[in-house]
């Protein structure tokens, strides 16, 4: 069985956002203000084994959990261990900020996790701070290291590049592949935390600026050969142990190779990061049989993923700390 959409995409990547909290306030993902608890109506754990249930049963194989900060959340580990007992499911990750990851990281590979994308901006403290509204970096180069020593390979790290905050960064960002092997993959600046457009405009950097800058220090990158569904195009720096990739959603968009679907934190699916549309499925997961309405939800989702989303600033209905990364 295959999820198959009106443009002939096979879906099979989730993203589940198991929390609109997040310990840091990163300037591209929302404003200031932080919630303290998880709404009413936020998925349980039952929820998400009813959801990765229905999801495998389409074909859906590659789960992600996000937030917010999903080790916020006290039952991501059951939620893990959920996604890796769900028969068809053979890839479970995470996106975090890395802040507890030392803290928690003993529950999360007994659940099963083996791994891990972190979300690292800047190399220089200060930049990483005012990146972050307040974060620490030693923190999470500690959370990345240990992640390294239990060998949870590949660890990538992810960094949205913004004129005037982090771009002064990409070439340390870029260095750390080189000797371990740590995957740099620099995401184009997406306007989905409702910045003022002008402001937008002024901050975005081009993804082949990025590479250019890498470039001009390191020489002519390498080309890692990768799967066309991937929406990176990885590269290595000549003797590198990892990579560095791009992810140029704005400038070169990969709508037509996109095979995810999300689900947000207060039960809808979201078939389009770049797009409003949500399909409330609170519903389903109230329905006497749980599963098989989850199953017509994501048939009904999948049948309304648009054709592309808009890359250009518009302003949101909500900001990404409440899709999901
Ligand atoms: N543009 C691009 N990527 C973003 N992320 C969050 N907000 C944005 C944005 N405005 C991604 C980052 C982060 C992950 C959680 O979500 O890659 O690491």
């Amino acid at each position: 069985m295959e999820l198959v959409d009106n443009y002939g995409r096979v879906l099979r990547d989730l993203r589940i956002s198991v929390t609109p909290r997040c310990n840091y306030h990163c300037v591209y993902c929302h404003p200031l203000g932080m919630e303290m608890s998880d709404p009413p109506g936020t998925v349980t754990t039952r929820d998400v084994v009813h959801f990765l249930r229905a999801a495998a049963r389409l074909g859906m194989s590659a789960v992600r959990f996000t937030g917010g900060e999903p080790l916020v959340r006290r039952e991501l580990p059951e939620m893990i261990a959920a996604a890796a007992a769900t028969p068809g499911v053979d890839d479970v990750a995470i996106t975090t900020n890395g802040t507890l990851f030392r803290r928690r990281h003993k529950e999360l590979l007994g659940a099963g996790l083996r791994r891990v994308n972190f979300s690292l901006d800047a190399v220089d403290p200060e930049v990483f701070r005012r990146l972050t509204r307040g974060g620490e970096v030693a923190q999470v180069w500690d959370a990345i290291e240990l992640a390294l020593e239990l060998e949870l390979h590949p660890v990538k790290l992810n960094a949205v590049v913004i004129g005037g905050v982090n771009d002064g960064e990409v070439v340390r960002l870029a260095e750390l592949s080189v000797d371990r092997p740590l995957h740099v993959r620099f995401i184009e600046y997406m306007h989905l935390n409702n910045a003022p457009f002008d402001e937008y405009r002024r901050q975005f950097v081009a993804g082949a600026e990025t590479r250019a800058r890498i470039e001009e220090r390191f020489g002519p990158l390498e080309e890692v050969p990768t799967d066309p569904s991937s929406p990176a195009r990885v590269w290595r720096i000549a003797g590198a142990q990892g990579t560095v990739g791009f992810i140029n959603s704005v400038s070169e968009p990969f709508c037509s190779n996109c095979s995810r679907l999300r689900l947000t934190s207060d039960k809808k699916i979201r078939p389009c990061l770049l797009t409003e549309l949500e399909l409330d499925i609170a519903w389903a997961f109230d329905a006497p049989d749980p599963e098989a309405a989850l199953v017509e939800a994501l048939l009904a989702a999948a049948g309304k993923k648009p054709e592309k989303g808009s890359t250009l600033p518009t302003l949101r209905e909500r900001v990404m700390l409440g899709i999901g990364g």
